[in-house]
Parts: structure tokens; sequence; C-alpha cells
């Protein structure tokens, strides 16, 4: 692909996201709780960093897969709200003191630095229930167990701890994979297997949305990583350089910026190869993949 065509489709990709947002953010009004109802200050903290910014990337891929495969009614927009629910309570305790102690999060002080460390981490607790009712209000059980698995120790809590454990140590390729494909790769996965699974789709479908996810969502993770070295705060709306602050197992610090850059291409490249057996339109889902690539932030 031509660089012009590629830097097409990730704006395109970009507009993508900010029409969807709309409707996303007017559905994660509906869905949260209101702040005139106790416990106010905790409902007020929950609306705090949801409604913060956000590219609201997990649900634009939802929904994309959703509609792609053929999906019908408005259970998607459950399903997207406890994406970036699920997204944010990830977000809140992962810069959580205990985690990577970060004051700046989508441009506006962390959760625990506006409220506390105790509302901090009850928010998160909070999101991530009320998201699981959420899923449950879809009419279509097996997003629920797609989610818990997406989220445990096989998935995103997994990759957490890891990466707090791997601080400050020297661990392999093999290890920083495994973080990043827990941390991060596992709830990107699942937004695209919730969407297909929501549509009805096949299980080839499915199977090929899940590889194309993991490829994106660890190509994801590395770009997130090469853009904490050469982004600025200002630039990323949380705190830059903080990965190398703080000793963690990142592709830059293990094999440099530029191999990172070209790890993170021929993800991309993979992930397209993974689409190519789906029997529907996934424009928006190719165009999604190149702006993973060429995004400022
Ligand atoms: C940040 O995710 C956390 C990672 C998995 C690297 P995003 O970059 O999608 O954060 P927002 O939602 O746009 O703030
Ligand atoms: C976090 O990875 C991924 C999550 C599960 C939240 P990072 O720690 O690199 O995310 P940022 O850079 O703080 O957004
Ligand atoms: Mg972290
Ligand atoms: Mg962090
Ligand atoms: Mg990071």
């Amino acid at each position: 692909m031509s660089p012009s065509e590629s830097d097409r489709r990730a704006a395109a990709a970009e507009e993508y996201l900010k029409t969807i947002s709309v409707k996303v953010n007017a559905e994660l009004d509906r869905n949260l709780p209101p702040t005139t109802d106790r416990p106010s200050r905790l409902h007020e903290a929950m609306r705090y960093s949801v409604f913060a910014g956000g590219k609201r990337l997990r649900p634009g891929l939802c929904y994309a897969a959703w509609k792609a495969l053929g999906g019908k009614g408005d259970e998607i927009f459950l399903a997207t709200s406890a994406l970036e629910m699920f997204h944010t309570f990830s977000l809140i305790h992962d810069d959580l003191p205990c985690v990577d102690d970060d004051d700046l999060r989508r441009g506006r002080p962390t959760a625990h630095c506006q409220y506390d460390e105790a509302t901090a981490v009850m928010a998160g607790d909070a999101l991530c229930v009320l998201a699981f009712e959420l899923l449950s209000r879809t009419g279509v059980p097996e997003v629920v167990g797609t989610m818990a698995r997406a989220l445990g120790t096989y998935g995103m809590i997994g990759g957490e701890i890891t990466d707090i454990e791997s601080e400050g140590k020297k661990v392999d390729l093999d290890t920083v994979d495994y973080i990043h494909d827990c941390k991060t790769a596992c709830l990107i996965e699942a937004s695209l297997v919730i969407g297909a699974q929501i549509a009805g789709a096949s299980q080839s479908d499915i199977d090929a949305l899940a590889r194309y996810g993991r490829r994106i969502g660890l190509a994801f993770q590395v770009v997130d990583d090469v853009l904490d070295v050469v982004s600025t705060t200002e630039q990323l709306g949380k705190d830059a350089g903080s990965d190398i602050e703080l000793g963690k197992a990142t592709y830059p610090a293990l094999i440099g910026v530029e191999a990172s850059r070209k790890r993170a291409n021929e993800l991309v490249e993979q992930a397209l190869e993974a689409l190519e057996s789906v029997r529907a339109d996934t424009t928006v889902l190719r165009d999604i993949a190149e702006f993973i690539v060429k995004r400022a932030n």
C-alpha cells in the first residue's frame, strides 16, 4: 500500500471514530448512574473518567464488526457502553499510585488525583460491575463469558500484574509479547468478538475477527510504547516518558523505536490478512488497522 493510501485510510478511521463517538457517548450517558443518586461522589467520579475524552476505539471496533456482519437493532449500544466502561476501569486502576502512579489521563488529572484513592478504586470496580450488567442485557449470553475471559488472569488483569512484576527487570521479547497481548490485545479482541456474536456471525467469521483483533491489539500496545518515548505529554494527554521512569518492559526498551515501528507495521499486515476470509465489507476495520499505526495519541 502506498504511504498516501495508508494516510487516507487512517484519516477515514479517525473520522469514523469521531462520528460513532456521538452515539456511543449519548448511550454511555444514558447507561451511567446520575450524579443526583447516592453515592453521588462515586457516580461523579465514574462519569469524570468516562467523559474525560478518549478515542472510543473499543466501541468503534465492536460497532464496525457488528455492522459488517449484518447486525440490526439497538442492543449493540449496551455492548459499546460496556466496552468503554471496562476500558475506563482498566485505565483508572492502571494509573493508581500502586500501579503506574500517573497524574494525568485523557488531558485531565487522574481519578485518584481528582478525587482520592478509595474513590478511584471503587469507581473502577463500579464501572466493571455495571458493564457486566449491561452485557447481560444484550440478549446474547455468550458475550458475558467472552468479556470475563478477556479481563481475567488470562487477560487484562494477568497482563497488568506481569507488567508490574517486570518493572526494572530484564525480560525477553516473549514476555513483553505476553504482557502486551494480555493487558491490551485481549480487550481489543473481545470488542470485535462481542460485536460479531451480537450480529449472530458464523464461528469462522468470529475466529477471523479474533485473529485480526489480537494482531491490531498487539500493534496498538507497541505503538503506545513508542509514543511514550517520542511524544510529549501535551500530545498524549498522559505523562510521556513514564515507561522509562518506571523501567517498564516495553518494545522500544528491548528493540528500539525503529524496530518497534517496523514490528507494528508487520502486525497490521498480519491483521489485514486475517480479514481476508471474512465474507463481508471490512473497509472500516481495514481503515482502523492503518489508524492504529499512524495515530498521534
Ligand atoms: C490506553 O488506551 C491504554 C492502552 C491500552 C495503551 P487508549 O489509547 O485507547 O486510551 P483512550 O481511550 O484513547 O484514552
Ligand atoms: C495499560 O498499559 C493497559 C491497560 C490495561 C490499561 P499502559 O500502562 O502502557 O497504558 P498507558 O500508557 O498508561 O495508557
Ligand atoms: Mg500500565
Ligand atoms: Mg499506564
Ligand atoms: Mg503506555
